[in-house]
């Protein structure tokens, strides 16, 4: 199916406004700008591989606060406390690689490229570029021009949410438990800090077993490591706050590992854990964890396709920014 041109019509589930995003949107306003930021990401990439998971990441965090509108990316004003500064906020990483790939885009195409445009086609092009799937991303995204740290801790999964709870959460932008077992793979990639997950190690609530204990769904001998080697404390968040693999082993290779990591009990969220808990992403999980990579390409793509048009803003709606980290009239 190639489709230059074909316009994808995106239903935007929490508002029913309709965006309207086309392959190639800037093909005349800005010729090669997806093979600039393409080629710009792969030569950085090949360098750092680690900007991959941070700027899947920044994707995923800009497209469930307000769409995929780079409110992500705005820092604080004095009139509020922007979405990246929402708590925990030492983890999100790659903005300063956003604002690059955007000031190459800007001395190329003054204003006309958006920057929730450059950081979905950057995301995809860092996952392609680790060895990971592609996917299709119609372009014409319009920045947004509000960023609210409320929304961010009210939107964005937390790690520590049930099945039901992310299941509810995804639903809200469209995404149904398929798209929450799919795109959870991105977690084969990447690094998590022990805060996020020290509760399953520490602080575990079971019912008879009292209070302090570790997840009895984390494989033992794992749960032992990371306690005795990784997190030594129950205190994640202070300034010993460790970085960990997501996927032991192979953190830079987007592969199977993570869902076979996953039926092992060797993951480190609890959300993650979560998939198991639900016969139906379990099922999906076991389906997947089995190969070959390309199924799991397959359908991680199909689901980032959806996840990149999430209540996007098009048309006339917000605006063009010059800096992704401020609006353009900021006194407006
Ligand atoms: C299902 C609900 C999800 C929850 C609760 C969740 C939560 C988290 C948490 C707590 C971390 C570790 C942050 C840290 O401690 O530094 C993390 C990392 C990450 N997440 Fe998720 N996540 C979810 C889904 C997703 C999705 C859908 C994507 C992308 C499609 C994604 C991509 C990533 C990546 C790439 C990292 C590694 C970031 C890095 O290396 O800096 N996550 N996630
Ligand atoms: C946004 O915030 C970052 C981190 O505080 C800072 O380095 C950067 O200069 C800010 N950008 C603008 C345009 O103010
Ligand atoms: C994190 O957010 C808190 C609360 O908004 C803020 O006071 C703090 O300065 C932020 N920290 C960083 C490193 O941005
Ligand atoms: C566990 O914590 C809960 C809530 O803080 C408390 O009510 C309960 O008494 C604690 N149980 C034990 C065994 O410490
Ligand atoms: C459980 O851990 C918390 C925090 O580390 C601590 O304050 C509390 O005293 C512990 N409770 C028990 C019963 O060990």
């Amino acid at each position: 199916m190639a489709m230059a041109m074909a316009v994808v019509f995106v239903a935007s589930s929490a508002t029913g406004v309709r965006g309207q995003l086309t392959m190639g949107f800037y093909d005349q306003s800005c010729p090669g700008v997806e093979r600039l930021i393409g080629s710009f990401v792969r030569q950085h990439v090949d360098r750092v591989p680690t900007v991959a998971a941070a700027l899947l990441r920044l994707h995923f965090h800009d497209c469930f606060v307000r769409g995929c509108d780079a409110s992500v990316l705005l820092n604080s004003t004095a009139a509020g406390v922007a979405e990246k500064d929402a708590p925990p906020n030492l983890t999100l990483r790659g903005f300063d690689f956003v604002e690059r790939v955007k000031t190459l885009v800007e001395e190329a195409c003054p204003g006309v490229v958006s920057c929730a445009d450059v950081l979905a086609l950057a995301a995809r092009d860092a996952v392609t570029a680790i060895g990971g799937p592609s996917w299709r991303v119609p372009t014409g995204r319009r920045d947004g021009t509000v960023s609210n740290m409320q929304e961010a801790l009210d939107e964005l999964p937390k790690p520590s949410m049930s099945f039901k709870q992310l299941k509810d959460l995804f639903a809200t932008k469209g995404l149904g438990v398929r798209d929450l077992v799919w795109l959870s793979g991105a977690h084969t990639i990447g690094i998590a800090h022990c805060s996020s997950f020290a509760d399953r190690l520490y602080g575990f609530r079971s019912a008879g077993a009292g209070n302090n204990t570790t997840d009895p769904t984390l494989d033992a001998a794992y749960a032992t490591n990371l306690r005795s080697r990784k997190c030594r404390s129950p205190d994640g968040g202070n300034a010993e706050d460790a970085a960990v693999e997501m996927d032991p082993g192979s953190h830079l290779t987007f592969d199977l590992g993570y869902y076979r990591s996953l039926l092992k009990h060797r993951c480190l969220l609890q959300s993650d854990a979560a998939l198991l808990t639900d016969p139906v992403a379990k099922a999906d999980v076991e389906g997947i964890a089995g190969g070959p990579d390309e199924v799991f390409f397959q359908l991680f793509a199909r689901s980032m396709a959806t996840l990149s048009t999430v209540q996007v803003k098009t048309g006339a709606d917000g605006e063009i920014r010059r800096n992704c980290a401020v609006v353009n009239s900021p006194s407006n």
